[in-house]
Formats: structure tokens, C-alpha cells, sequence
């Protein structure tokens, strides 16, 4: 009896091909050929390793390299023909291999599975989008820098609630941003610095019984070491998880960003012009310039939390070692990675090409009352009031103001004395908004030479 032998890859074992929604749900191709470039690197690192260690000859690792080269070449031209029935990448980049070199291509995957090998490919990827989001922050942070640096002294409203509360500096808000993507990119590089051992040689899952070398492969893909536990290596996506929660906390910084742009380049707050590069026009009303780059940022935390809850849901019960669901992993992590980078680098170019409002900012910062605290502090340090005594004197100062539809610097001081019969001129001098985020001068604070002794350290720590 002769075989059927429409089972491309598994002929051996199978009489019959598989069904054709088998073929669709199995495939993988679709989108792990993202990984081609990692497949092949991995590929190499592992043929060189097999003829170091006598496994296979010299000249047959050597026909797999180069024939591995040309494929890859294949593929970035374009030429390369994809073939769902080859199921994914590994099979794909194998197969051609085979048509090219013939017989020695069958040896390549010796002491190996496509095991550690899907766990190789995508942690090099993985690892190369870690790269990218450091660097698309770093980008983003000297942004701001400039930001800040220019607008150290600026005056604004800071708000809690969404309320004014205290005036603050344009330089302090920039910086306040710095240290949440400051934070973003150390959990990142903390990320790559755990995931960085390498799965190849796992094998299926119990390891090998050839003679092979994991430290040459580990060194030679640039990881620190070979992963220790070969049960582990092929069932372990933390490293994808923790990109993906590393993004997400990003993905949220940015979001948040992103709405006070919104706000901020509102006709009712006019903080803030974004460039005609980063906004979009109206169909119909030809007065609109609408924060298009903004709100796309805004919303972009949707995909890529919902890429961090998918991967953890296929991953939550899964039995050791490797189970099909893991293929699950891939298109979320891409898309994600994707957004990501592109919410990065848009963020950045609005931040280069935003003009702030200097003079609305000012208005705004004394208006509300925003310098309550210092009159607050005033009456504790001139006339030795306790703060919660000074806290109600000035409630009521500022309900004084506001019945007289003025704010505190316009009152009188015989209207200050019908509050408080102690209070002297001199408080006016704390009731200006320069002088208040001035006398902020605690460490981190809002005042001009503190957010100018943090520019100085972040611009020391990125060099
Ligand atoms: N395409 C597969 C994946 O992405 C590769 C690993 C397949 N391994 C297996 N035992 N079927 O996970």
C-alpha cells in the first residue's frame, strides 16, 4: 500500500492531509513570518554550533548558513513564496532551505524542536522591540527636556481634581512626565535584562542527547546564558508578558499625556498650540484644528492592554511544557509593539513641535485663587497662626474674594483686616503667582532651580 502523500510535512505519520479549516486554524505563517530574520539568525547559530561540536560535518553547516542567507535574502526581497500548508516560519525558512541545498538542510534540525526554536525566534524579537521602546522613550524625554528647559519659569495652573490648586511651573509639569517614561524605560531594561537566556537546545522539552554546546548558541544570539531548565525554556512567555505590561503602563503614561494635550489645546484653555503636522481639519467646519495625533494616543492603551489581558488569559493553566495555544502569542505582542512605537514617536514629534501658550498659562495660573496655600503659609509663618486656624482664616478671605468677583491680590487690606485683624501688607508679597512656585524650592518641588537642577540630572543620565 503506498501513502498518501499530501501531507507536505508529515507524511511519515500521516495518511491523509489536513482538512482545510485544520490548515486555518493551525497556520501560523500569516503572521510569524515577522520572524523570519530571528528564525534564520537562530538557525545559523545553531549549524555552527553542530559542526563545533562534531554533530555535523563542517561542509554541510557551511551549505546551511549561506543557503540560509539566500533564503533570507528571499524573503527581504520579497520572492519568497509563503506556504500555508508549511504551517509557519520554521517550516517555511526549512523547506526552501531544502530545495536550495538539498540533502544537508534535513540535518539542521538536529538536537533541536520547533520548541526552542519558536521561544528563540520570538525572544530575539521580543527582545529587539525592548530596544526600540528604550530608544523611543529616551527620544521622547529629551523632548520634553527642551520643554522644560525653555519654560523652567513659566507660570501655569497646577490642578488636583481637575480644580486649580497651586500655581506650578511649565518646567515642573514637562519633568513630571520625564520621570513617568524615566520609569517606563528602566522596567523595560529590567525586562530585557531577566529575559535575556536562551531557550535554543531545550529541545522539545527534556533537552538533548547529542552532544551540543548551549553556551556557544546563548553567546553567539547575544544572550547571557542558556536557560536553565529545559522544561521551562519551551513553556515560558513571561518575557512577552512583561513587554506587554511594560507597554501597557507606557501605553497609559501616554494616554494620560495625550488627554492634557486634548484639554490643553482646547479654545477654553488655549495652554498649548500643536503643530498643523500633528493636527487634522474638519470636513465641514472650516474652523476646527482637531488634536487627531492626541486622541489616537489616548486610545491606543485599549489595544495594547487588551494584547496584555489576551496573552495572559491563553497562558493562565496551561500544563507545562509547550501546548499549540502559545501560537496565540504572536499577533498580540506584534500589534502591540506596534502601536506602542508608533504612539511614541508621535507623542515625540508633537512634543518637538508644540508652542506653549505663555501668557494664558499666566492668566490662568492666578486665576481660582491659586495662591490660597501661600496666604495660608503666610498667616502660619508672619503671625505664628496654626495651620489649621490660618487654613479657615483663608477660607474665608477667599470667600470674601469671590463674593467681591475679585481674586486675593485684588483685596484690600482693610478687607484682609475684617478677616483677620493681624494680617499686615507684607502679605501681598506671597500672593503673587511668581513668588509662590519661587518659594517651592523643597526638593522636587515646582520652583524655577529645582526643575532646573532635575533637567541638569536627566540630561547627566542620558549623556
Ligand atoms: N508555530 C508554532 C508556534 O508559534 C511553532 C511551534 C510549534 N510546535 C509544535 N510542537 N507544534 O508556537
Amino acid at each position: 500500500m503506498t501513502k498518501d502523500t499530501s501531507n507536505a510535512m508529515w507524511g511519515g505519520r500521516f495518511a491523509a492531509g489536513p482538512d482545510a479549516i485544520m490548515e486555518a486554524i493551525n497556520a501560523s505563517i500569516g503572521f510569524d513570518k515577522r520572524l523570519a530574520a530571528q528564525d534564520i539568525q537562530g538557525s545559523r547559530a545553531h549549524a555552527a554550533m553542530l559542526a563545533s561540536a562534531g554533530i555535523l560535518t563542517d561542509s554541510d553547516a557551511e551549505a546551511i548558513r549561506e543557503g540560509l542567507l539566500t533564503v533570507l535574502s528571499e524573503i527581504e526581497a520579497g520572492t519568497f513564496q509563503f506556504s500555508t500548508a508549511l504551517e509557519d516560519i520554521h517550516m517555511n525558512v526549512e523547506s526552501r532551505l531544502k530545495e536550495i541545498i538539498g540533502e544537508p538542510a534535513g540535518r539542521l534540525h538536529t538536537a533541536r524542536s520547533r520548541n526552542d526554536q519558536v521561544a528563540t525566534d520570538f525572544k530575539l524579537w521580543v527582545r529587539d522591540q525592548m530596544d526600540a521602546a528604550i530608544a523611543g522613550i529616551e527620544a521622547l524625554i529629551r523632548a520634553l527636556l527642551v520643554q522644560a528647559e525653555a519654560g523652567a519659569a513659566w507660570v501655569m495652573p497646577g490642578f488636583t481634581h481637575l480644580q486649580t490648586a497651586q500655581p506650578v511651573t511649565w518646567g515642573h509639569h514637562m519633568m513630571a512626565y520625564v520621570e513617568m517614561f524615566g520609569r517606563d524605560m528602566s522596567r523595560f531594561r529590567d525586562a530585557r535584562a531577566r529575559m535575556n537566556e536562551c531557550p535554543l537546545g531545550a529541545a522539545a522539552l527534556a533537552g538533548t542527547s547529542f552532544p551540543i554546546d548551549r553556551h556557544m548558541t546563548a553567546e553567539a544570539l547575544g544572550f547571557d546564558r542558556p536557560s536553565a531548565n529545559s522544561l521551562d525554556a519551551v513553556s515560558d512567555r513571561d518575557f512577552a508578558l512583561e513587554f506587554l505590561a511594560a507597554s501597557t503602563i507606557c501605553a497609559m503614561h501616554l494616554s494620560r499625556f495625550a488627554e492634557e494635550l486634548v484639554i490643553w489645546s482646547s479654545a477654553q484653555f488655549r495652554f498649548v498650540v500643536l503643530s498643523d503636522r500633528f493636527s487634522t481639519g474638519s470636513s465641514i467646519m472650516p474652523q476646527k484644528k482637531n488634536p487627531d495625533a492626541a486622541e489616537l494616543i489616548r486610545a491606543k492603551i485599549g489595544r495594547i492592554m487588551g494584547a496584555m489581558v489576551a496573552l495572559f488569559t491563553v497562558m493562565k493553566g496551561l500544563p507545562l511544557a509547550y501546548s499549540k495555544d502559545m501560537q496565540e502569542d504572536k499577533e498580540q505582542v506584534f500589534d502591540a509593539a506596534d502601536s506602542l512605537m508608533l504612539a511614541l514617536a508621535a507623542m515625540e514629534g508633537m512634543v518637538k513641535d508644540m508652542t506653549a501658550n505663555r501668557a494664558a498659562l499666566e492668566v490662568a495660573a492666578a486665576s481660582g485663587f491659586s495662591t490660597a496655600t501661600d496666604l495660608a503659609d503666610w498667616l502660619v509663618r508672619a503671625l505664628d497662626m496654626p495651620f489649621r486656624e490660618a487654613h479657615h482664616v483663608t477660607g474665608s478671605l477667599v470667600a470674601l474674594a469671590e463674593q467681591k468677583g475679585c481674586d486675593l491680590p485684588e483685596l484690600s487690606l482693610d478687607d484682609m483686616q475684617s478677616v483677620c485683624a493681624k494680617i499686615t501688607d507684607e502679605v501681598f508679597g506671597v500672593l503673587g503667582v511668581h513668588n509662590s512656585v519661587a518659594s517651592r524650592t523643597s526638593y522636587g518641588g515646582t520652583a524655577p532651580e529645582q526643575v532646573r537642577a532635575q533637567i541638569a540630572r536627566w540630561k547627566e543620565v542620558l549623556g
